[in-house]
């Protein structure tokens, strides 16, 4: 059979950044391939360029045996090629019906009436598995159910090849579970996929082949049947890795943080933070499992002073800072590393080091007498983005070239590298590949050693036994577990979270 797609010799620099050089992909009818690599090795550029966003500076693609135009998303959309991006791109104000009718229209197709759209989604969504209500407004819909909408707009323009770029990262466990049954009903119709993702785990689920990138080259190809988590890892950083360090005991101090019966609605009013009470000492990781919607936004979201909560205490040190904002809990020293990097946390049209200098820009060492001393500064990017491994030509580089990774790196560097003492971490491993991801995790052990109180919400339960002195689980808004590492049962930590998916999906 020949192949779907043949991408041949794809390069493409940035200034003196070569993000992809020379590289082939080639794709088969009804194949699923993993695309893996490192934050920055290029995955994300190879596929804006299938797609059609970025012109190669060389190569070429032969799609379903024709040579497709480059630099097109027209051409690629035309020819049935679909792209999911990392950041959705759905119009919020608009029914679900009316933003696939958007892409209709847009795909050059016949006008299609509001019912028989409907229609349509109702079978697409039947028969992939993507239940979706037509009606409701983008904006009320959950990321996953963007999502969804955005798969279902690709079918429904009839996409032979869709593109997946870090889809599981905005996912639960089994919203994950369920996007990867609709990628193999996907396949079993004859389509293909190209996939990229940082858990390893799922590529060994799903792909049937596995492509991957270093430094913007093919470091390999292989088949799925037979990889290894550790074969792959090795593929990716081109080395053994090493082994996770050794974690020390923690020696926890005085209580910083009191929770008290805290409680706090979502944006749409919903409660979703019901009762929620802990303390968090100097000195050890409070790890908090738990599925994304059983109140983990709205408790680290109201720690940080972004929300107000709805019922009970928070004190720091013994004071009460229920009713603090944002900027008064910088001040106290509370650092936080939200999920969502992009939307929240950097300037996407400023530099790395601005991004960097902007909690500080008035303190010394960096301002004095009003100006900021560009020198300090500069010594302060490049330290910190050699600490946090962020990879970018200079620090004057924006932060919207920045690779999905290290705009997260830059995010920690940030937060991280002014040596909090307490840390509120929500997600923060989000988009980080493996190496990243354990470099994140001795990041902040390092700070619990010198005497930060940290607590760590991850969805992650690998994440949370390695980070956490002490463990708990958040589900449907209350802490329903909470153990000494010592005791961790892993088994109970198992169901409570389960506990938590059964909830989200009766919800
Ligand atoms: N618009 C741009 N301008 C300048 N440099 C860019 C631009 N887009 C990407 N780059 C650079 O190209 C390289 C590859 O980036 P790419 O986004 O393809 O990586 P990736 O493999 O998707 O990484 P991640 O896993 O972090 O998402 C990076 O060094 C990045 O900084
Ligand atoms: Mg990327």
């Amino acid at each position: 059979m020949p192949a779907l797609l043949e991408m041949r010799g794809i390069s493409k620099s940035y200034g003196s950044v070569r993000a992809n050089r020379r590289v082939d992909l080639t794709v088969q009818p009804g194949q699923i391939v993993g695309l893996l690599g490192e934050n920055g090795s290029g995955k994300s550029t190879l596929m804006k360029v299938l797609f059609g966003m970025v012109r190669p500076d060389e190569g070429g693609i032969v799609y379903n045996g024709r040579e497709l135009d480059t630099g097109s998303p027209r051409a690629a959309l035309q020819a049935g090629i679909a792209m999911i991006h990392q950041h959705l791109t759905l119009v919020d104000a608009m029914t679900v019906s009316e933003n696939l009718m958007l892409g209709w229209s847009e795909g050059g197709s016949r006008w299609l009436d509001h019912a028989a759209m409907a229609r349509k989604v109702r079978d697409a969504a039947a028969r992939y598995g993507l239940e979706i209500d037509p009606e409701a407004r983008v904006e009320q819909l959950a990321l996953g159910e963007k999502q969804r909408v955005e798969i279902l707009k690709a079918i429904l323009r009839g996409a032979h090849l869709l593109i997946l770029d870090e889809p599981t990262s905005i996912l639960s466990p089994p919203e994950i579970e369920r996007l990867l049954e609709f990628l193999r009903r996907f396949r079993a119709d004859g389509h293909s996929v190209v996939f990229i993702t940082h858990k390893l785990g799922e590529v060994l689920a799903v792909a049937d082949e596995v492509v991957v990138l270093r430094d913007g080259q093919v470091a390999g190809t292989a088949p799925a049947a037979g990889a290894t988590r550790e074969s792959l890892a090795r593929m990716m950083v081109g080395r053994e890795t090493a082994a996770p360090q050794v974690r020390g005991n923690a020696a926890a101090g005085k209580v910083r943080l009191q929770v008290q019966s805290l409680a706090a609605r979502d944006a749409g009013g919903a409660l979703r933070l019901k009762d929620a009470s802990f303390e968090l000492r100097a000195g050890e990781v409070l790890a908090l499992a738990g599925i994304d919607g059983n109140g983990q936004g709205e408790l680290a979201d109201t720690l940080a002073g972004l929300g107000a909560p709805s019922g009970g205490r928070i004190l720091l040190d013994g004071v009460d800072i229920t009713q603090g904002r944002a900027a008064q809990r910088l001040a106290a020293g509370i650092a936080y590393i939200p999920a969502d990097r992009a939307g929240t946390s950097l300037v996407q049209g400023m530099s790395i080091e601005d991004n960097l200098l902007l909690r500080d820009i008035a303190r010394a060492p960096y301002s004095s007498g009003g100006r900021i001393d560009r020198a300090a500064a500069r010594r302060m990017a490049l330290q910190r983005m050699q600490d946090f491994d962020v990879r970018a030509a200079s620090p004057d580089a924006p932060a919207r070239t920045l690779s999905g990774g290290n705009q997260q790196k830059v995010a920690l560097a940030r937060e991280l590298g002014r040596g909090p003492d307490v840390v509120i971490a929500f997600q923060p491993t989000w988009g980080l590949d493996p190496g990243a991801t354990r470099f994140v995790i001795d990041s902040l052990l390092k700070l619990r050693d010198e005497g930060a109180a940290i607590l760590y919400i991850s969805s992650e339960l690998e994440e949370v036994l390695a980070i956490g002195d002490r463990m708990g689980v958040l589900s449907d808004g209350r802490i329903v577990l909470l153990t000494d590492r010592t005791d961790a049962d892993l088994e109970r930590i198992g169901l409570a979270m389960a506990g938590a998916m059964a909830q989200q999906e009766a919800a």
